[in-house]
């Protein structure tokens, strides 16, 4: 483990039976609230991305957002949202899938990329990988492709990153919880 990926994990709480028993909720709150591991996040990312082609960022709601939007500042890339249901004005498409707690459905909005664009999608964790497989879903029928699936955490014992990558799509994650 690197420097960088200590103090990220360090910055993260685990909160033990919630929201229902049995999960153990990897909260970002602390990191988020402390300049210096927000940075370390940012930065981390930034430099992985900066050479890379990318036509626009794809940020999941809500906590995608937080990271997503300043990636896309600091890219200068267009964001498109990828929001909770029943949030964007039409015209929509959507797309429900499960979740470690339950289940969901996100929409995009029509027009929101270009036939062969080259989309990151951008979250805070990848769990199961049904929010990330959903935003895929929605981002592929408008013709882009995905360049990558970004988050902050992965939990490979939940198979989301592996579910993604038998999909065909890249997954990159700053940190781990087995
Ligand atoms: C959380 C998290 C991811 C998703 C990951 O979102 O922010 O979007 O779950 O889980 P998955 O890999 O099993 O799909 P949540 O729906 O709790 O919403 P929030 O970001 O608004 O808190
Ligand atoms: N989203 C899905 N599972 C989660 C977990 N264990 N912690 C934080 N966010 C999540």
């Amino acid at each position: 483990m690197s420097v960088d990926e200590i103090y990220i994990k360090a910055n993260i709480k685990a909160v033990h039976d919630w929201p229902k028993e049995g999960v153990v909720f990897r909260d970002i709150t602390p990191l988020l609230q402390q300049p210096k591991p927000f940075r370390m996040v940012i930065d981390a990312l930034t430099q992985r991305y900066i050479n890379h082609e990318i036509d626009r960022i794809a940020a999941i709601d809500s906590r995608g957002f937080l990271i997503g939007s300043v990636l896309a500042y600091n890219l200068n890339k267009p964001l498109i949202l990828v929001r909770k249901k029943d949030k964007l004005p039409p015209p929509v498409i959507s797309e429900s899938y499960e979740l470690e707690y339950g289940t969901a459905t996100v929409e995009i909005q029509k027009g929101s990329c270009n036939k062969g664009d080259k989309v990151l999608i951008i979250d805070d964790i990848i769990a199961t990988g049904g929010t990330m497989m959903a935003a895929s879903t929605l981002l592929k029928s408008q013709g882009a492709e995905i360049m990558e699936a970004a988050a902050i955490i992965d939990l490979p014992d939940l198979n989301g990153s592996t579910r993604l990558q038998n999909l065909g799509i890249g997954v990159y994650s700053l940190c781990a919880f087995e």
